[in-house]
């Protein structure tokens, strides 16, 4: 038995090695330079060596929206066999900033080295449950997904489940189910398989799982924040302490927002030594560099500094929309022959993305385009659309009467924007605006 263990451990090895060096070529990476984001304490981290295989996936994720692109002059037959054969500059490109995937690719995880190490020292090294929260598009799913690439390369599991709205327990749980199974060593097995029979309590869970996993599994929920069902994320609480309780080889990783950590310390307040509580913040200004850079590399497109400042500005700091202006603002130069991407060609990715984005917030977009037009609000509203993007909240009375319809207000004098990504695009819409020098309109209010 033991040297059939060596046998399937070499061969695990060499079917590893053949993968890695397969992604190598898929991904035409380089060597890596090193990078001035990563941390210099960073442990043994990947920063060299390439993806592994990745993390199980128990259900399908929600996918952002599909960019569409800047106008395009070629029929959509052309465009269709051209993303599916060699490698045009338009798919270059598209490939380069993909803003409707989270990144499968510890490489692309651009400036999240120092949450990266807080998980690793948190959920790994102490052994804690993690909450992993931040605003949309921030990030969250990306970095537990590389957290995913990293344990399973660590030969530990790491599974992974999105959430959904009216979850129960049970329901939460079941997915992981016949995965857990697939760990557990013989005699745990039956204990979970007749789990996914019947209902269970967060104790009967550990029961089972704890005692027959021959290695370490992380659990990652994501989507964490949509689950409305209080008596789950009691439940889940009351789980989290038990495993930590028990030692069990099983941790969680939840995916939500700030929330979520107080109701599950409000759930139970002795979790707090449990817990690791890594907050997704908005990127700084090399971070952003960076994944232009990292684009630009990819794309062969070069970005003066003249254009990344103007998408900086508009991103304010979100990963997906830096990724979404510099892929329309891309396609807008791919599209007219150019390797540079200049101002004009920002210009008309911003007015491209905010057009895709209108066709799924009409009464909003067109609310900004009306509001971007009179000059004497532009700065409230910039100054708005950036806090609004770095905290989420703003302070209600410092919402224009006009922009109000496009948020959502509560008791405690604090207002959200009803969709979280919008902030960028009136940012966007409020560039477009400074550049087209219209005549302002009569006020709105
Ligand atoms: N560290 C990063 N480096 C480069 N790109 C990133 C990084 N983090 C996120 N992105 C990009 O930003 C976009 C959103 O990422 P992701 O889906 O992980 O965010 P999220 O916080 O999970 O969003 P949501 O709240 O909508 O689930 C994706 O296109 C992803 O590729
Ligand atoms: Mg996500």
């Amino acid at each position: 038995m033991a040297d059939d263990g060596k046998t399937r451990g070499w061969w695990h090895q060499v079917r590893r090695a053949v993968h890695r060096i397969v992604r190598w070529a898929v991904n035409e990476r380089p060597s890596p330079a090193p990078s001035a984001l990563h941390h210099r304490s960073a442990p043994a981290l990947p920063v060299g060596a390439p993806a592994g295989e990745g993390t199980a996936i128990v259900s399908n994720m929600d996918a952002m929206p599909v960019h569409p692109a800047a106008e395009c002059t070629q029929a959509p037959a052309q465009r269709f066999a051209a993303a599916m054969g060699p490698r045009s500059q338009r798919a270059r490109v598209i490939a380069a900033f993909n803003a409707a995937q989270p990144v499968d690719d510890r490489y692309e995880l651009l400036g999240r080295m120092a949450e990266l190490n807080r998980l690793v020292d948190g959920v790994v090294e102490r052994r804690q449950h993690a909450v992993i929260f931040g605003v949309r598009g921030s990030g969250k799913t990306s970095l537990a997904r590389i957290f995913g690439d990293l344990a399973d390369e660590a030969e530990c599991v790491a599974l992974y489940h999105a959430a959904t709205g009216d979850t129960e327990f049970v329901d939460l749980l079941r997915p992981y189910l016949p995965f857990l199974q697939a760990e557990a060593r013989p005699a745990g097995r039956a204990a979970l398989s007749a789990l996914a029979e019947r209902d269970f309590t967060a104790r009967d869970f550990v029961s089972a799982a704890a005692p027959g996993l021959a290695r370490r599994v992380f659990l990652i929920v994501d989507e964490f924040d949509r689950i409305e069902n209080a008596q789950t994320k009691a439940q889940m609480a009351s789980l989290l302490k038990l495993l930590s309780d028990t030692r069990a080889p099983l941790q969680f990783l939840l995916v939500g927002i700030a929330a979520d950590v107080d109701e599950l310390l409000e759930a139970h307040p002795s979790l707090r030594r449990h817990l690791t509580a890594v907050p997704i913040r908005p990127f700084g200004s090399r971070a952003v560099e960076a994944v232009i850079d990292e684009g630009s590399r990819r794309s062969g497109l070069l970005f003066p500094a003249e254009a990344r400042v103007l998408i900086g500005a508009a991103a304010a700091g979100s990963p997906y929309h830096v990724r979404l202006f510099c892929q329309a603002a891309g396609l807008a130069a791919a599209e007219a022959g150019a390797g540079t991407v200049d101002v004009a060609a920002v210009r008309t990715g911003l007015a491209a993305s905010f057009e895709e984005w209108a066709s799924v917030n009409a009464s909003a977009a067109a609310l900004f385009e009306r509001l971007c037009r009179l000059a004497d609000l532009r700065e409230r509203l910039r100054a708005l659309a950036c806090d609004a993007a770095a905290h989420q909240t703003v302070a209600a009375d410092r919402v224009p009467q006009a922009l109000a319809p496009a948020l959502l207000f509560n008791d405690a004098g604090t207002a959200v924007f009803a969709d979280s990504l919008a902030p960028q695009f009136l940012l966007a819409r409020l560039q477009l605006a400074a550049s087209e020098h219209r005549p302002a309109m009569a006020a709105a209010e």
